[in-house]
């Protein structure tokens, strides 16, 4: 704990032993919907909370969509592609001094919940689908946002991954699946970030609404990552007040007037709630009421004209150029082309989603007006709409489309998903873009061999278009000033080197929760265990229609000179690793370098490959850089269900590294040895053969297997058999083995009649402890 926390702490608790047992309850819910209570008689002020992630939503009435304007930035999925953990500081920064400039104390973000399916209604709010990208990006964005004295909250712990039911469904899953897929990203952004706060989500962990689960909040948060914070419940997410303090539930929001005030007091009162528990928790929530009022800035203002530059800049660097056939992309735009602007996201951008994330901009960019700027008028431009708010279109309008695209050099159209398709509070139920926006597409590649696709949607969707277009750039929602980034991009002002954070599949089918998604009566069962996302695709040799960490360049980059810093490594050192990366084309460009991990001979079942590190890299043309990682015993591990513990495993570990989670043109081996093995205690429920593989327990294992395999007979060398019963004996006796082998070792008692007796299970248990 720093200095400061510890200060905050210590005044905390002198405050704390100073109040009332109806202050301390006072304290534990909200005022109102976005406040906590003030103490003014022990000048404890109070902190305003509001939405995040991507942009401040300080509310200004009942409506989502009544609040102060604020820079609109491209939300999670947008923000993620760009692999930039300094962007997304940059974010958080500009970001917190919105906050200041509004006295916000504590902003609502980063939602950074894994993509298990990509119907989930809010992933566009959140990064992605692997959790060590989520992380790293999530420890930038408050390390942005508290570097400028405002708080966040790191949301929605734990597991929540579907909108459906979202206050009552219950994840089901098994611990390896939560430690090695849905707790890292957390993981990660509360050990290296340390944020103010962190959301408890809606729904049940494995039977225990995530609000009152001590297993979460208080063992896993609190006593392994070390979190210092306070723990605020999403918005309604309360359900056992009492129980929610017992398991370290700090704040409940919004208020609930005196509901649940009376009861903390009542189970004060009567024992059930230790008074020394109850000040624990006020004191956390108190300490980071103190942290942010000694860095409100009051008066402080928002310089909003460069905010609207920055989400520009974030935005250049978010949109992906996915396919690019004849280099139709960067348009010459000195060549006086015509150009056919088609769609009407294009003049009317989606650019958000909805839900609590929406922001109310401070003004809004499109491609349309910010191509006309770049090519110093309208004239080279014709416009159809294509279709309407719905995503539908008609005869009319597709003719229109027709004509425009047929009289033109280039056309460029704009599509994906239209407000209703996607939200926070429900998710989707196709990955299909409207049959609008699809039909307009059609109609326009029959006109005009060079089309280029520009998509606006949050989350992955189907592209039955995709071998009839030339150039397609993935622009997702993209803030405010994300037109002209667009317009960047088309014109080569920018060069695109952004990468996908999740992968496009090529339909709802190959999708990890194809057969349930979304869990129905209120249960999500995570029968796919650790295998989302490119883990899935990777394990089931399916080709996606875009991989994970995929993008284009305007220019071309090449790998080599991979190196590892040893041959073989304990499991308690790291490694390092270097690769060479070079420009190879004409033009100044950001390659994402990535590196997988893969375990040769694993235990249990694991993912192909796994990411472990990214950088993102900036190269003049001819220019070539080396990048140096260092791997952490963490790097190499799986959770070992059985210990409860990371554990790795012995054996070679292949290192990759490259462009994509599908273009890993650099490899090398590493031997990882085990300093120290863990072997499961022996017990009367292990299996037979679990005697063979134990250091204690293989000097007992034969004369176990004997007890059903019986001692060969003194004759059987010298009994002649034809080798057809030699090989019908030698395939008993495999059956018989394996039979044994499986068998747990109680059962030798029945089995042998009791001549294998308890007390010699016993002896033997004994003596393997
Ligand atoms: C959402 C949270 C949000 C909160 C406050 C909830 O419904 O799930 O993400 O921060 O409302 O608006």
């Amino acid at each position: 704990m720093s200095e400061q926390s510890k200060d905050h702490n210590a005044r905390a608790r002198e405050l704390v032993s100073q109040m009332t047992l109806e202050e301390k309850a006072l304290l534990l819910s909200g005022n109102g919907a976005w406040r906590t209570h003030a103490i003014e008689r022990l000048g404890l002020p109070s902190i305003f909370m509001a939405d995040g992630p991507h942009g401040l939503r300080k509310s200004l009435g009942a409506s989502v969509a009544e609040s102060v304007p604020a820079t609109c930035f491209p939300t999670g999925s947008a923000l993620a592609s760009s692999w930039d953990t300094e962007l997304v500081r940059q974010v958080g920064a500009a970001l917190a001094k919105e906050c200041q400039a509004n006295d916000v104390q504590l902003v609502l973000g980063p939602g950074i919940n894994m993509k298990r399916s990509p119907l989930g209604g809010r992933n566009f709010e959140y990064f992605s689908e692997d959790p060590v990208l989520t992380g790293h990006l999530a420890a930038a964005y408050i390390q942005g946002v508290q570097g400028e004295g405002v708080g966040t909250s790191l949301k929605h712990f734990a597991v929540n991954n579907q909108e459906f039911e979202r206050m009552m469904s219950d994840s089901i899953l098994d611990e390896r699946t939560l430690r090695e897929i849905y707790l890292p990203a957390f993981e990660i952004a509360v050990t290296q970030a340390q944020p103010w706060s962190v959301m408890c989500s809606y729904n049940k962990v494995n039977g225990v609404y995530a609000s009152e689960n001590p297993f979460l909040l208080e063992d896993i948060l609190r006593k392994e990552w070390g979190f210092e914070g306070f723990v605020v419940s999403d918005w309604g997410a309360v359900h056992d007040r009492v129980k929610g303090v017992l398991s370290g539930l700090n704040l409940e929001m919004p208020g609930s007037g005196d509901v649940n005030r009376k009861k903390i007091i009542e189970a004060a009162q009567a024992g059930q709630l230790p008074i020394s528990r109850l000040d624990e928790v006020v004191t956390s929530l108190v300490a980071v009421v103190l942290k942010a009022s000694e860095h409100r800035r009051s008066g402080a203002r928002a310089d909003l004209n460069q905010h609207h530059a920055l989400a520009r800049r974030v935005a250049g660097e978010s949109v992906i150029l996915l396919k690019n056939e004849d280099h139709l992309l960067p348009l010459n735009v000195s060549a006086k082309k015509k150009i056919a602007v088609i769609g009407a996201f294009a003049k009317e951008p989606r650019y958000q989603g909805a839900g609590s994330s929406q922001v109310n901009p401070t003004r809004i960019s499109n491609a349309y007006d910010e191509l006309a700027a770049i090519l110093g008028g309208s004239e080279r431009l014709s416009y159809a709409s294509g279709y309407d708010v719905e995503g539908e279109t008609t005869a009319q309008l597709l003719d229109e489309a027709r004509q425009q695209a047929r009289d033109a050099d280039v056309a460029i159209v704009f599509a994906g998903l239209p407000d209703s398709h996607e939200s926070e509070g429900f998710d989707r139920s196709s990955l299909e873009m409207p049959e609008g926006h699809n039909r307009l597409i059609d109609v326009v590649t029959q006109a005009q061999p060079n089309t280029v696709v520009v998509l606006m949607n949050g989350s992955a969707v189907t592209l039955p278009w995709v071998n009839r277009v030339k150039a397609i750039l993935e622009s997702y929602l993209t803030g405010q000033a994300g037109g002209g980034a667009i317009a960047d991009i088309l014109t080569g002002r920018i060069n695109p080197s952004a990468k996908l954070a999740e992968t496009f599949p090529q339909r709802l089918q190959d999708t990890p929760t194809a057969t349930e998604f979304p869990g129905l009566n209120q249960k999500a069962h995570y029968g796919e265990g650790v295998f989302i996302g490119y883990r899935y695709y990777d394990k089931k040799d399916l080709e996606p229609l875009f991989p994970f960490g995929f993008g284009l360049s305007y220019t071309t980059f090449a790998y080599s000179d991979l190196t590892l810093g040893a041959a073989s490594i304990k499991d308690t050192g790291s490694l390092t690793v270097q690769l060479k990366v070079k420009n190879t084309g004409k033009l100044a460009g950001k390659e994402v370098v990535q590196l997988y991990v893969r375990e040769e001979k694993p235990a249990v079942s694991r993912p192909e490959k796994e990411l472990k590190a990214f950088a993102k890299v900036s190269l003049e043309p001819g220019e070539e850089k080396t990048v140096s990682f260092t791997l952490k015993p963490r790097d190499f591990a799986s959770f070992d269900a059985a210990l409860r513990r990371w554990s790795v495993n012995p054996g070679r570990f292949e290192i990759l590294a490259g462009s994509s989670s599908r273009d890993l043109p650099l490899r090398k081996q590493v031997q990882v040895e085990a300093t120290q093995v863990t072997f499961p205690k022996l017990t009367r429920e292990s299996m037979v053969k679990e005697f063979k593989n134990h250091p204690k327990g293989e000097a007992f294992y034969s004369r176990l297997a004997k007890v059903i395999m019986g001692e060969p007979s003194p004759d059987a060398g010298q009994v002649k058999r034809t080798p057809q019963e030699e090989r019908a004996r030698k395939k008993a006796d495999l059956s018989t083995l394996v039979f044994v082998n499986d068998m747990p070792v109680y059962k030798l008692v029945n089995f042998s009649e009791g001549k294998f007796t308890e007390q010699m299970l016993n002896d033997i248990l004994a003596q393997v402890q």
